[in-house]
């Protein structure tokens, strides 16, 4: 009876303990997500929390790794057939907001020609987002220039093949 007590007391007590950490967890989770819906839009939250296109392209015909002011990383590929983005894909290691606008910027150019893809601005990303705070505008700015570095690479590359191979060894682009 004791041998089987004793476990059974541990189980029961752990349980307890989980369950009121589970508690605290979703409470904790209530408040930032309370806390996130007073800075940020809904559109940004949604892209910040299911964002679009991430991942990589292999073999892509443009690819780029940008970095901007507050060391953010942002890195974009691209297909594409004849003058159109057929396929885009982003990864960044910065906050939801640059989260966010990454996810943006890939749906903005999402089967555009590459000449209207270079003219979407920071500014078209954040009005998309249905707007950002002040200190987060610089992480639609990287996203805006992640597109312009990825298409001018898509450029160059098409004009001189052999830089593809180069791209492993490519530098970061401060912006
Ligand atoms: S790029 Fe600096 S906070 Fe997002």
């Amino acid at each position: 009876m004791v041998k089987t007590g004793v476990p059974l007391v541990i189980r029961e007590r752990s349980n307890e303990g989980s369950a009121r950490m589970d508690g605290q967890f979703d409470e904790l989770e209530r408040q930032v997500m309370a806390r996130m819906r007073e800075i940020y839009g809904e559109a940004v939250i949604d892209h910040a929390m299911n964002p679009r296109n991430v991942g990589s392209i292999d073999d892509a015909d443009g690819f780029v790794a940008v970095k901007s002011r507050c060391g953010e990383l942002m890195k974009m590929w691209i297909r594409v057939k004849e003058a159109k983005i057929v396929e885009v894909a982003f990864w960044t290691d910065g906050c939801g907001a640059t989260v966010a606008c990454g996810s943006m910027a890939t749906e903005l150019i999402k089967e555009k020609d590459v000449a209207e893809a270079l003219r979407v601005s920071g500014q078209d990303i954040c009005a998309a987002l249905g707007g950002l705070p002040e200190g987060n505008y610089h992480c639609a700015e990287l996203a805006a220039n992640a597109i312009k570095a990825v298409v001018r690479d898509y450029i160059s590359t098409k004009r001189e093949p052999w830089r593809k191979a180069y791209r492993r060894n490519q530098g970061f682009i401060s912006v």
